[in-house]
């Protein structure tokens, strides 16, 4: 069985003093909640103050984003072995590290192989365009990011740590984020979401396993919000949302994780 997953993408939002508050407003509900595996991604900066707060709890912590190399003359970069700190997973290959900051398939790839190289967890995002959707693209588009970024990558990674199995499906998660959906306010339907979903788990089946396949947590983001989070929690086929708006309002992102733990216990 899929552990279900829901993670809070801040992107670029808060202060460490307006990260803390908001932790301070989640964490207690956040903690009790069950059945679920829960993870704030807050900017850089907040990571070490934000892990401190989240010691003992039940919720764990991602990065945004991370370079590939460990260490070295890399100005402003930040690496896997600084996140491994304080961080167990890291947001990989977002739309928008790909529009706004020039990243390839090949360079999310990189990340991803260092990523797991560290003992971090990648949460690597695919996803379509707009106009690569209207084209009909879809599924041309998803087989490429997936099997580029996953290429190289297990079935069995090198185990670092106690808390680390050797199963890459177990170390990494992916996220279908269709880009026309992100802070639009136009999710995709609940049926659209599953479908290309099962088309990812079909293209990690053939590089991996079918059981790997099955193992392997994918999640749907793109403006998931308390009020639609049932429609994607109740497909069987997702595992879980990467929330992004949402996931900076304590009662929502609350009322998200909530939802999705109980539809999902109810559907088993
Ligand atoms: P929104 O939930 O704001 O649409 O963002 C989704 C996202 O990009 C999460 O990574």
């Amino acid at each position: 069985m899929r552990i279900p997953f829901v993670a809070g993408n801040w992107k670029m939002n808060t202060t460490v003093a307006e990260a803390e508050k908001l932790v301070l407003e989640m964490l207690d509900r956040l903690d009790r909640i069950e059945g679920v595996e829960k993870v704030l991604c807050p900017p850089f900066v907040s990571l070490v103050a934000v892990s401190m707060m989240l010691r003992g709890s039940s919720v764990n912590l991602g990065a945004q984003n991370m370079y590939f190399m460990t260490e070295g003359a890399y100005t402003g970069e930040i690496s896997p072995l600084m996140l491994r700190e304080s961080c167990e997973f890291v947001i990989l290959g977002h739309s928008e590290r790909r529009r706004h900051f020039g990243e390839t398939d090949e360079i999310v790839n990189r990340k991803v192989k260092a990523a797991l190289a560290n003992n971090l967890k990648p949460i690597l995002c695919v996803g379509e365009r707009l106009e690569e959707n209207e084209a009909g693209k879809t599924e041309e588009v998803i087989n490429r990011q997936v099997t580029a970024a996953l290429d190289g990558v297990g079935p069995v990674v090198p185990s670092r740590s106690r808390e680390q199995t050797e199963r890459v499906s177990e170390n990494l998660v992916i996220a279908y984020e269709p880009v026309w959906a992100i802070g639009t306010g136009k999710a995709a339907s609940g049926e659209q979401a599953a479908a290309t979903i099962e088309l990812i788990r079909s293209v990690v089946a053939k590089l991996w396993d079918g059981n790997m396949a099955q193992e392997l947590r994918i999640l749907y983001g793109g403006s998931v919000t308390g009020a639609n989070i049932a429609e994607f929690a109740s497909q069987p086929e997702i595992d879980g949302a990467l929330v992004g708006g949402a996931s900076l309002k304590a009662e929502e992102f609350v009322s998200i994780v909530k939802h999705a733990a109980e539809i999902k216990a109810r559907i088993g």
